[in-house]
Formats: C-alpha cells, structure tokens, sequence
C-alpha cells in the first residue's frame, strides 16, 4: 500500500526512481511522483493515475539531479489528485510517506496558526512543514527529524530529504516497512519492500520498527526507537527482472493462476518429505495434545484459506479453531486460552490489522504461527514459527498462488497436528501425502477448464449480481470464488452457505442471477444439490462445477457445467478454486476492466 524508492548517488536518478516505482505500482496506483535535488533547489514532478503518466510528465518537465525520492500512492486522505500526490515539500524538505498519521488534523491546525500554509488534504504533508518548523529551531537535521517524529501518531515509511543537505538520505519506520539497498558504486537506496529494489541492490538492510537510518553514499546509520545506534543484519536478495514481467500471458494475475502447479509442488516439497509418504514439518514451539483451541487470525483471501484450514484441522485432528477477520479480531479483544496458539495467514506479511493481532496474541502469551510468503516481512519476523510458503513474487492484486500455497502448508499442519495427536495412522498420513502430492498434476488437468470458463464468464459479465455457494471447505472456496469476482469484474457477487440460501439469499434469485455451486461429491452433495435444485426453480443460472460423478448425479437446470477432475474430500478446496479464480478473470476481461490493478485496491494493506 503505497511504495517508496529513495535513491543518493552521483549520477542523475531520476529514471531509476521511476523504474523502481513501476515495479512497486502493485502497491497502489492512484498517483506517482518523484522529488530531486538540483541547483540548490528541490524539484518535483506528479501526476495523477498510473506511472505512465508520470513518465509522460517526466519526458516534459525532464528534471533530474543525484539524490531523489519517489512515491506510488494509494490514497487514504484525499482524492487522488495531483495536489495530494507526494512527494510533499516546502522550500527546504522533501518527504514521502506510506502509512497514516492519526493526530495531523490537530497538527495541521497548530502550524496553520504558527503561518504554515496547506496545499493538499493529505494527512502526509504535515510531515514535511513539521519538519521545516523544526529545522529552523534544531542544530541539526537529525535532530529536527527526531522533534517531527516525536509529535506523529500513527504508522510510517518515510523517506526524506533537505535541500541544505544533498549528501543524505533520511528514512525511517514505524508499523510500515522500510528497507535499505547497499548499492555497488558508492550509491544508497530506500525501497518499500525489496521489489523496490531488485536490480538496483542485492544487499538489503531491513529497518526495525521503530528505526531511524541516515544513509550518505558509503555508509549508514541507523538509531533505534530510543534513539540508540543500532547494527541491524544485512543479507542478500537477488530477485532478478525476470520474477516480475508478466509474459506471455496478457496479465499477471492469469500468469500467477498458471504458475500454480508449480508453485504448489515447490512449497509441498518443503512440508512433505522427499520421498512424499511422510511430512517434514518444522518443530513447533508447543505440544499439539495440549492445545485445546486453536485461533487463526488473516484478512480478505488469506482469511478464506484460514476457514478452509477449520474444517480440516476440526475434522481431521479434532481440535476446535477459531477463524477470525483480523480488523475484528484486535478490537473485539476475545480473551485467548492460557498457552494458546494463534496462526496468522498473510501474503504479504505487511498487512496493518493482521500485524496488530499478532501483537494482541502475543500479549496474551499466546504462541503464533505465521503462513507468509514474503520473505523477511514484518509478520515473517515478529512470528515465533515463521511457515513460509513458495509462491514467489505475486504482482496480481488479487490473491491467486499465494491462496494455493497457504492450503499447502495448512494441509500439512492439519495432518501434523493429528498425526503428533495420535489421530491419523501412518497409513492413513501416507495416504493423505500421496493426494497432496500428486496436485500439482491434477491443477494442470483443471487449468484445461480456461477455455469453458471464458465462454461461461461471457454470460457472468452482464450479470449485476451473482451467488456463489458451497457446503463445508466448498463454502469458503464459495466465499473467496465472489471475493475474486467481485474485486476485479465490479460486479457485486456473494459467497454463501449452501444451506443459509433459504435463511435469505435466496430472495435474490431471479433468472439474471447466475448462481455458481461449488459441489465436490463429497458427503454433503446430496444436501447441496437439493439447495440448487431450490435456486434453479426460482429461475437462478446456475453453473454447477463438480467432478464426473457429481455431474451425473445433478438432474437439475444449469445454464453451464464445470467438469473438474476427480478429487479426494481432503484435496477439493485446491482444485476448486482454479474454476472459481478463472471465472472471476474472464468475467472481468470480458467487461473490460483493469484485472491486474482494480479501481480502489492496492496490494500489501499497511493502513487499518
Ligand atoms: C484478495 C486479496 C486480499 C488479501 C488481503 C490480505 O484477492 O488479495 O483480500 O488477501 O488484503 O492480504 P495479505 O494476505 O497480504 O495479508
């Protein structure tokens, strides 16, 4: 959510600061902008929208000079308009901000009387007439920052610079991340996340919360949040271009529903052994017969995959988990067992309110888990078991491998659990590695459904509502199904249970209304059948996605039918979700929108 590149160096930056800043536009898209100093003066290009239209600015206004900052942004104060895109600055600072100050309305007053004036509705722009206010009565930048820093409430990835200073880079954080490149040839870089940074430095230093780092071209310093000196770890990150072009594919959300196969055999072949009869799960810190709940804490599709891992986790070993939405989970502050353990899902490992709750678990001594796919994240470090999964890079707004990848490793710790509680035998665990083995072939078979899908998501564009349904781990995968549809094609859509249509639903169903049912035939098909036979008398479109059996077995309407291959209960939800995820992709090439990048969204949510 919103990116950052700072760049010191002794050659012009500005094309670097833009090139950095395309490949962070995943964070957010609303407007970009870069700051230079030059001549003794610091130097500004904006614009609103995407990155091209900066370039396009760029090419004009043709500013440029050796130390710079730039910013992608996702808004949260304003619109998305020129004036409110950073950098923001006065005569003497420049500074670009992810995050949310949550005191600058009292701040903003207060200098609006000392006679600052306000060029934008942004919460950031306080920062930069703070800092100025202080430069004047401080004997040093550093100092001056310290003063600013020390009046903001809230969460920040900053990076700054002074006019009177362009030997150094300011950058800093606290609740979001912030990391720094080593470059080569005596240059420094700022970066959001270590995308920020690929091809620009292979030796990354990540701030801690809290952090302050003064960085000049051959060295940094970095002061903790009691303003000690501080040595933080660097280490290597050699991501190359490669991870992050989307070829050949028209966009990268279909290239990550493709990669899956693949990126599901890389993280199995961590959690199951190499022989694929047995597990080879990481120690965890307590013992699985005493635990009497579990607490799974994510948002938005991570939060899908945590629903789908309760039904296999309850059923398989047998010890009751509760699924929690992460922005609730911290206000509601449920009382959490004595040496309890919580299990946080998150892609990105940056998200605001998944963050807050682990800290909330962490203060009510409970032992945490986290399923993160972005190495060295915040959640991956602050976590007592980081379980990482293997999806790489996801550039995709919506979530497509990292979903499969977290089933992965919440199969195995399903299995895990029940096997060290004496639940599953070692047949039976052989058996249940052996289907998680053999997906990532069945994922190529399902991925031949593209083509149905394209024709089906013809019919699904013109449609202003749509139902999703499912019945046990079918139900989440319902849920995530509409999620994706409705955050890429606009179309409003809603994963239900199964049995719940008739609790309400149900009174939505008319014959504009496809009603996508997603029926593994598993115990609960018959039940779920009778459910649709109940939508499609009332005329609902249904699009019935099950395995041969399933098919034979429905005798009812459907205006389309999803034949996928055959699965084992345990194994449905990974080979369910490609029909789901496709539909929502085609359903949105179809109406045209912007799949990699939807209206309003940003990737990586580091703001409450
Ligand atoms: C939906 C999607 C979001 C994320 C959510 C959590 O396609 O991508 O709902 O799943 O913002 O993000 P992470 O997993 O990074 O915590």
């Amino acid at each position: 959510m919103c990116g950052i590149v700072g760049i010191l160096s002794h050659e012009p930056v500005a094309q670097r600061l833009v090139d950095g800043l395309k490949r962070l536009e995943y964070r957010g898209y609303d407007s970009a902008g870069i700051a230079v100093i030059n001549d003794n003066k610091i130097r500004r290009c904006r614009s609103q929208g995407k990155i091209v239209n900066l370039d396009a600015r760029l090419a004009q206004e043709k500013i440029d000079g050796v130390i710079g900052i730039a910013h992608t942004r996702w808004a949260t104060h304003g619109m998305p308009t020129e004036e409110n895109a950073h950098p923001h600055m006065t005569e003497e600072v420049a500074i670009v901000h992810n995050g949310i100050i949550e005191n600058y309305k009292v701040l903003r007053d207060d200098l609006i009387e000392k006679g600052f004036s306000f060029y934008s509705q942004t919460d950031s722009e306080v920062i930069a007439q703070l800092l100025t206010f202080f430069e004047k009565e401080s004997t040093s930048h550093l100092e001056a920052i310290f003063k600013t820093l020390d009046k903001l409430e809230g969460a920040y990835a900053l990076g700054i610079m002074f006019k009177a200073d362009p030997t150094r880079l300011y950058g800093m954080r606290k609740g979001s991340p912030l990391a720094i490149g080593h470059g080569e040839k005596g240059e420094m870089f700022l970066g959001s996340d270590a995308l920020a940074l690929a091809g620009l430095a292979e030796n990354l230093t990540y701030l801690e919360d809290g952090d302050l780092a003064v960085l000049t071209r051959d060295n940094i310093e970095i002061f903790d949040k009691d303003h000690k000196k501080a040595i933080r770890p660097s280490q290597r990150y050699t991501a190359g271009f490669e991870a992050i072009s989307k070829a050949p594919y028209d966009h990268f959300m279909l290239k990550e529903i493709y990669e899956q196969p693949d990126v599901v055999r890389q993280t199995l072949n961590t959690y199951l052994s190499a022989d694929k009869k047995s597990l080879s799960f990481p120690k965890l810190t307590f013992d699985p017969d005493s635990i009497s709940k579990l607490t799974i804490v994510a948002c938005g599709t991570s939060y899908y995959a945590g629903l789908v891992a309760k039904y296999w986790i309850e059923q398989i070993a047998r010890i009751s988990v509760d699924v929690d939405i992460a922005s609730e989970f911290r206000y509601r502050q449920p009382p959490m067992p004595k040496e309890g353990v919580a299990l946080f899902i998150s892609q990105s490992g940056e998200t605001a309110d998944t963050m807050a709750a682990h800290e909330y678990a962490v203060s009510e001594r409970q032992q945490t888990l986290g399923i993160i796919n972005v190495p060295n994240s915040s959640l991956a470090r602050a976590v007592h078991t980081p379980l990482m999964t293997y999806a790489g890079p996801e550039i995709g707004v919506a979530s497509t491998k990292a979903f499969s990848t977290q089933l992965c490793v919440l199969a195995a710790f399903a299995l895990h659990l029940a096997h060290e509680r004496g639940l599953v035998s070692s047949e039976k665990l052989e058996q249940h590695c052996h289907d998680l083995a053999s997906l990532p072939n069945a994922l190529e078979q399902v991925l031949g459904l593209a083509a149905s899908c394209k024709d089906i998501a013809e019919d699904l564009s013109k449609a202003q509502d749509i139902l999703y349904i499912g019945r046990g781990t079918s139900y989440a995968i319902a849920l995530e199904g509409a999620l994706k549809l409705k955050e890429i094609s606009y179309i409003h859509a809603e994963g239900c249970a199964a049995g719940e249509l008739k609790h309400g639903p149900i009174a939505l169903v008319d014959e504009n209304v496809p009603v996508i049912v997603v029926a593994p035939s598993d115990a609960l098909f018959e039940k779920l059948a009778s459910n649709v036979q109940e939508a499609a008398a009332r005329k609902g479109q249904v699009v019935f996605i099950s395995d041969k059996k399933g098919q034979q077995a429905y005798h009812g309407d459907a205006l389309a039918r999803l034949t996928v291959p055959d699965t084992t209960v345990f194994t449905a939800p990974f080979i369910y979700t490609v029909p789901v995820q496709l539909l929502a992709y085609y359903t949105a090439v179809h109406k045209g929108t912007d799949v990699d990048q939807p209206r309003n969204l940003a990737k990586s949510v580091t703001v409450e």
